[in-house]
């Protein structure tokens, strides 16, 4: 079963007597636990195409299946609801409230999901604060971090909810090299940690090879399907189920203190099943 199908997936924007075609008739599928990244030329439609995985936006034509369920006709209401339990975001900007500190930044999420306690969310708090390195810093605002404490705030944010997936939008395209690295192997650890699925834009090369899937599109169409076997990147062909692409099942490496996403897998109907 894939986490996430795109299916003949177009994305055509109105602007005055103009269409935009932002994606055209995108195919792709993968399976829990893989680090992807999305890589092309500016304009060639990565926000595009990882806001609609994340059902921020809607495709014109095509659809979108999580957990093999079709979300495409969901209601505005619906798919909020399934973000909320199912995807953490980062941006390339961190995105973070100035007016709340570091640790109520990372609470914010969690106010949307009533069944989590007042004081599940303060554990949760500090136990992503503390994933990210951050422990010390949970009362500071964002202007009183550097840009890669900030990026680490909206990791342990995008957490919080015990996400599915992570999609993140160039995370390190506001960062110095180094900086951007750092947050790069968090991320990668919590994915082998945790089994967090990761997809993430980008045009840093250095970034890409630290994927191990890599999407390439260009002018709004996947041009090629990267994976990495032995270290080494392999060219699969686009649209072929049995390429590998989609992912091996990742074995359990969650040990007793885990996030708990596992378990709390979404049913694709909106609601979280035993979180
Ligand atoms: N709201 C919109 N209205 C009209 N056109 C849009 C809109 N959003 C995106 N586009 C167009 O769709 C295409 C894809 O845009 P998108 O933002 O997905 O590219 P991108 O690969 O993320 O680029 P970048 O690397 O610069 O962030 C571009 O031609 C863009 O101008
Ligand atoms: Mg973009």
């Amino acid at each position: 079963m894939s986490l996430v199908r795109v299916e003949g997936v177009t994305k055509q924007y109105q602007l005055g007597n103009q269409t935009v075609v932002a994606l055209h008739d995108i195919t792709l599928s993968f399976d829990e636990g893989v680090f992807l990244a999305i890589a092309g030329p500016s304009g060639s439609g990565k926000t595009t195409l990882l806001n609609i995985i994340g059902c921020i936006d809607t495709p014109t034509t095509g659809k979108i299946f999580i957990d093999d369920a079709d979300v495409t006709g969901r209601s505005a209401d619906a798919l909020a609801d399934l973000r909320a339990r199912t995807t953490g975001f980062i941006f390339q900007s961190f995105n973070l409230f100035p007016v709340l500190t570091a640790a109520e930044n990372v609470e914010y999420p969690l106010l949307n999901l009533p069944e989590i306690s007042r004081e599940e969310r303060q554990q949760r708090v500090k136990k992503f604060l503390g994933v990210v390195g951050l422990e010390r810093f949970a009362d500071h605002k964002p202007n009183q971090l550097s840009g890669g404490q900030r990026q680490r705030v909206a990791i342990a944010r995008a957490l919080a909810i015990k996400p599915r997936i992570v999609l993140a939008d160039e995370p390190t395209a506001n960062l110095d090299r180094k900086t951007g690295e750092s947050i790069l192997s968090l991320m990668k650890d919590i994915n082998r940690h945790y089994g967090t699925t990761f997809i993430f834009s980008t045009h840093d090369r250095r970034v890409m090879a630290m994927a191990d899937r890599l999407v390439r599109i260009e002018d709004g169409q996947v041009s090629s399907l990267g994976l990495k076997v032995n270290e080494k990147w392999k060219t699969v062909k686009p649209n072929n189920r049995d390429n590998g692409f989609q992912g091996e099942k990742h074995e359990s490496k969650v040990g007793p203190d885990d996030m708990g996403n596992h378990a709390g897998r979404n049913d694709g109907g909106g609601h979280s099943g035993g979180r």
